[in-house]
């Protein structure tokens, strides 16, 4: 079965073109991460209206790649929640027209649980269930089990920033320009990752939650305390702005892998799954493999494309969800805002709050 998938939920326009939820005919993303790099972050409006010009050449060069005419379809699956209104806004306009005039299948998508169905398009293997999924990006920063496809129930969860945000937040502060993330990744290799020692969050609860802003503010009271300016030439970055970005990075590692840790002991799955922008980062991807070695549990990472928003993984967690019987209306509409205390796919001709 082909599904063809979209996304545009932030400031990637992705298509692709994936079959029975494991093999990628096509891949195709156009990012737009340079243009809103002057700016330190993705303005909204910006990035609605360059989905605006990719989005046709994109979704095309998706069906040639797979060599398919639109009728050799079986679905049309779209990224429809949660991120910005304006950005989905285009992909789903665009995947109910196709999805309208070729008679085909509408189904949509929630843009983590795309996430999380990332390591399934990579692993050869079959991973097996339960999973614990630690999603890390720039928007989402939470802990879902997966007892079973197209089951995800929420366990933790970010209570402010995510981990990627942080990343970009940092960045911006220390001037390493935007996305924070790879900049970070990159300048905190070699650098000494204990010079400054960052306190943890704890929450009284005891939840397996997760917490940025207290670090940002304390990078930023560091920043003053020692009065380290941005950085204006990428090429020389000084070794105490390295440190600084080294020793925050761990610390997000460590709080990330404290809660996974602490996660499974509870719940005791099968496998883990490390997926997102950030499960790009070099240390974190490390670190976790330590940690799965630690509690005896195989460990699944997509490669770094996967990783990052694409739409191959839209097509993935699309065919979950044709095969669970979601279905879409065509009064589809985006949603900024998603709860996800617990999602589950299930038959809807039309997803509403709660159920997708
Ligand atoms: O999943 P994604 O592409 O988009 C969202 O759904 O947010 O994640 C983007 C985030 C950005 O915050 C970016 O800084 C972060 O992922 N990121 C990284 C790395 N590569 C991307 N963070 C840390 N280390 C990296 N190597
Ligand atoms: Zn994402």
């Amino acid at each position: 079965m082909k599904i063809l998938a979209i996304e545009s939920s932030c400031d990637e326009t992705a298509a692709a073109v994936v079959e029975d939820g494991r093999r990628i005919l096509s891949n195709v993303v156009s990012t737009q991460a340079a243009i809103h790099a002057r700016f330190g972050g993705v303005v909204p409006e910006i990035a609605s209206r360059h989905h605006l010009e990719n989005i046709v050449p994109v979704v095309s060069k998706a069906m040639e790649d797979a060599g398919l005419d639109f009728p050799a379809l079986d679905a049309v699956a779209v990224t429809y929640a949660p991120g910005l209104i304006g950005s989905l806004l285009v992909g789903v306009q665009a995947a109910k027209g196709i999805a309208f005039v070729h008679g085909k299948p509408l189904v949509p998508v929630h843009h983590i649980a795309g996430h999380i169905q990332a390591p399934f398009l990579a692993s050869p293997e079959e991973i097996p269930l339960p999973a614990l999924a630690l999603v890390v990006s720039g928007g989402h920063t939470h802990l879902f089990e997966m007892p079973e496809p197209g089951v995800y129930h929420l366990r933790g969860r970010t209570r402010d920033d995510a981990a990627g945000e942080a990343f970009d937040k940092v960045a911006k502060l220390l001037g390493l320009g935007y996305p924070g993330g790879p900049a970070i990744d990159r300048l905190a290799q070699g650098a000494n990752d204990r010079a400054v020692d960052f306190t943890p969050a704890r929450f009284k609860d005891g939840r397996p939650d997760f917490s940025f802003s207290g670090l940002k503010t304390a990078v930023l009271h560091h920043v003053r305390r020692q009065g380290i300016e941005p950085v204006a030439d990428q090429g020389a970055v000084p070794s105490e702005v390295r440190d600084l970005a080294a020793s925050f990075q761990r610390a997000v590692v460590v709080a990330l892998l404290q809660r996974l840790r602490q996660e499974a002991e509870r719940a005791r799955p099968r496998s883990l799954l490390l997926t997102g922008g950030v499960a790009a980062n070099t240390v974190l991807r490390r670190e976790a493999a330590a940690t799965a070695a630690l509690l005896g549990l195989p460990l699944f990472v997509p490669p770094i494309a996967l990783s990052t928003d694409n739409a191959a993984m839209i097509g993935a967690a699309g065919f979950v969800a044709y095969t669970r019987g979601t279905r879409a209306g065509w009064d589809l509409n985006p949603e900024a805002h998603m709860p996800l205390e617990t999602l589950v796919y299930e038959a809807k001709s039309t997803p509403g709050r709660g159920a997708v």
